[in-house]
């Protein structure tokens, strides 16, 4: 391998998205656009739709006359066996029911958009309205396990009621996490062209595949008469990982003119037309000696869920392997809500529940009269507590150390009130990272012509993380060449199929499946990349095999907080996260994953929530003037890392997922800094520091 130099780890595509030469989907011309209408009421029915006045030139398209699509089966799986799984399971304008606040109901089609806007907000619609069940007002007995999807929903490891009454204390407490909404900075959108015969989308996805065989479905084509199209996409964080409602009205409308339809999400739309991250309650108990040993954790998750269809947001997964314990206990439940779907957002899961998890760890700490980093060491799993496997690389113990000797940890007080600057109270505190490792499927293709020149073929998306940048680079490196003589093509279902971008996977997988491919073409030039006299292919799939180990990466994150005295304002001083993800593939992109991630954590732990009117059952911001997201102004100097290693299981590059890595423990250490800098406890993200202290 040749020894990189900085230049070749920049991106590829920094230059055609800042001077403005990137395509995203919208960027194509269309011949007619269209616009949603949307239910203003949370439940009921429809019973009339009109146009409040006459439009020439524009069409209205709802229940009562769009075409009939799907049809689903029970599950929302696309009939007929094939791989699509719709999750929203509502397909668009069929029957005259409204199961949520912002709904697609109607859709306008005109040769212009600003008359389709005009005739969309002409759009009358009359509701037979029934009372709607708000997040606020579900029964908490109507709460139900929810089913095994990606991971077991529940686990239980040891006797727990032993494990408890062999400790010497036990605390439980509850907490809470705010719905949050992704809002990339692309809002989704699709321009589907119908030639008579086969479809073409270009669609902002985090799954090119996915789309296909959603749309090839629920159309009724062959999948090989729908190409889709992904050159750029500006964000996804999961609103883009499934395919929702506006992408198979696109296609429908495409079909139906006989030409090019355009349809883009307003930011407005955003907030219900695809998923968002559901609120959660968290209950924790923690039983442990008094030197700290945990006997017992019992971690139990409820979500909200639309009524319509399930996402559970399994918050406890990360329970059942950070710390090693006699019995741990973990349980996921979802609660209905006449509410849109919610959906993985960066970063499910772990995400919200290590804000619990690590939170109670440091109530524990002082408990106990115990640094809280002590306290994590002394209950550090050698090897998977449920599971009861090897680690495939685990180097949390590194990241600890040099987390805090970098944040300074060791000169922290331990008693809560005592650090002071001018008029902030400062506070220290820390959280450990945990995510379980996604590994998928991928083909990559790979050509060498006879003057030398590689191209590098995946159909793949980039939603902005780095897979355009590394795929290439990984390519190079394997054939020991320059990385300028490696064309990548992606983007596109002409190219070998991939799945999904989403669980920190593709870098790990995708980036095996070209190491793979690129050492097949390696032994076919016979172990020496002399051009060939003619062209030379080979395709390689990677497949993730199921493994003796436990995959996951691991973090250790320090924060210092400054709490306004007087005002209770909070604001992060400095922060410090040191991640174990195996081998770096590219530290340029690889240090922006985590940096991103970082304030994506801040935002999580003081700003972000998406509040639900108690009475109307909508999202109440749709804008970001009531939405609070970070600024820059907001974001201290970030100390983001990795510590050396090689993960010689996870994948063929000795590397794990990073993507949604940092923003996890984030809530959790803020909380705890908060503690440290105020003596309270606030259980509830965002944190209300303002209302806590203020309180008196
Ligand atoms: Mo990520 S929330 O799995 O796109």
């Amino acid at each position: 391998m040749t020894a990189p130099t900085a230049d070749r780890y920049t991106r590829t595509d920094a230059r055609e998205k800042l001077t403005g030469a990137a395509r995203f989907a919208t960027d194509r011309p269309a011949s007619t656009h269209a616009v949603l209408v949307n239910s203003t009421v949370a439940r009921g029915r429809i019973t009339r739709i009109t146009l409040d006045r006459d439009f020439t030139g524009v069409r209205l398209l709802t229940h009562e006359n769009a075409p009939r699509l799907g049809p689903l089966d029970e599950g929302g799986q696309i009939a007929e066996g094939k791989v699509a799984v719709y999750v929203q399971r509502l397909l668009p304008l069929q029957d005259d029911r409204v199961h949520y606040e912002g709904q697609p109901v109607a859709v306008v089609l005109a040769d212009r958009l600003d008359l389709a806007r005009e005739a969309a907000a002409a759009v009358r619609i009359d509701y037979a309205t029934e009372p709607a069940v708000t997040p606020a007002d579900a029964d908490p007995a109507d709460a139900r396990p929810a089913r095994d999807w990606l991971v077991p929903s529940s686990s239980d490891t040891g006797d727990i009621d032993t494990a408890i009454a062999a400790a010497d204390l036990v605390l439980t407490r509850d907490f809470t996490t705010a719905a949050r909404h992704h809002s990339p900075i692309e809002p989704a959108a699709t321009v589907a062209s119908w030639d008579g015969s086969a479809l073409t989308l270009h669609d902002a996805t985090q799954s090119l595949f996915a789309v296909r065989a959603t749309v090839a479905a629920v159309l009724g084509l062959p999948e090989d008469a729908v190409r889709v199209v992904a050159e750029h996409v500006g964000g996804g964080f999961g609103a883009k990982g499934y395919v929702w409602p506006h992408v198979l009205i696109a296609a429908v409308a495409a079909r139906l003119v006989g030409g090019t339809v355009s349809l883009a999400l307003t930011r407005a739309q955003s907030f219900t037309a695809h998923g968002y991250q559901p609120g959660t309650r968290q209950h924790v108990l923690l039983a442990a000696r008094a030197d700290g040993t945990l006997t017992a954790v019992r971690h139990h998750s409820v979500n909200t869920t639309a009524r319509y269809a399930e996402y559970p947001e399994f918050s406890t997964v990360g329970t059942r392997t950070l710390y090693a314990a006699d019995a741990i206990e973990t349980r996921t439940s979802v609660l209905p809500a006449d509410l849109n779907l919610p959906t993985p957002m960066r970063a499910p899961h772990e995400g919200t529940g290590m804000f619990a998890l690590e939170s109670a760890m440091d109530e524990l700490a002082y408990a106990l009269d115990i640094d809280p980093l002590e306290l994590r060491l002394r209950n550090y799993a050698e090897q998977d507590p449920t599971e009861k496997r090897p680690f495939s690389s685990k180097e949390l113990r590194a990241c600890y150390e040099e987390g805090a000797r970098r944040f300074g940890w060791q000169s922290r007080p331990m008693r809560p009130r005592s650090l002071r600057d001018g008029d902030e109270l400062v506070g220290q505190g820390m959280a450990s990272v945990i995510l379980h490792s996604v590994r998928l499927p991928a083909t990559a293709r790979i050509s060498m012509d006879p003057d030398g020149r590689v191209t590098l073929s995946a159909g793949t998306q980039e939603i902005g993380g780095g897979t355009r940048t590394i795929m290439p680079q990984i390519a190079a490196e394997t054939l020991g060449i320059d990385r300028d003589l490696v064309t990548f093509k992606m983007g596109d279902t002409a190219l070998p199929a991939n799945l999904y971008s989403v669980g920190s996977s593709t870098a790990n997988s995708l980036g095996s499946a070209v190491r793979a491919a690129a050492l097949a073409l390696l032994e076919r030039l016979g172990g020496d990349v002399r051009p060939p006299a003619e062209t030379v292919t080979v395709t390689e799939t990677w497949l993730p095999r199921p493994s003796d180990h436990s995959v996951h990466s691991f973090g250790a994150v320090y924060v210092e907080v400054g709490v306004d005295a007087d005002l209770g304002t909070t604001r992060v001083r400095r922060l410090t996260g040191v991640y174990s993800a195996g081998r770096v593939i590219n530290p340029l992109t690889a240090h922006s994953q985590l940096t991103g991630g970082a304030v994506w954590g801040i935002g999580q732990a003081l700003l972000e929530e998406s509040a639900v009117d108690p009475v109307l059952g909508r999202f109440v911001h749709k804008n970001f003037a009531g939405y609070l997201l970070p600024v820059n102004a907001d974001i201290p100097d970030l100390d983001v890392s990795f510590v050396d290693e090689y993960d010689p299981h996870a994948g063929a590059l000795g590397g794990r997922g990073i993507g949604e890595l940092a923003p996890i423990g984030v809530g959790a250490a803020v909380a705890n800094a908060v503690h440290h800098a105020t003596g309270l406890r606030l259980r509830d993200l965002p944190l209300r520091t303002v209302e806590a202290l203020t309180a008196g």
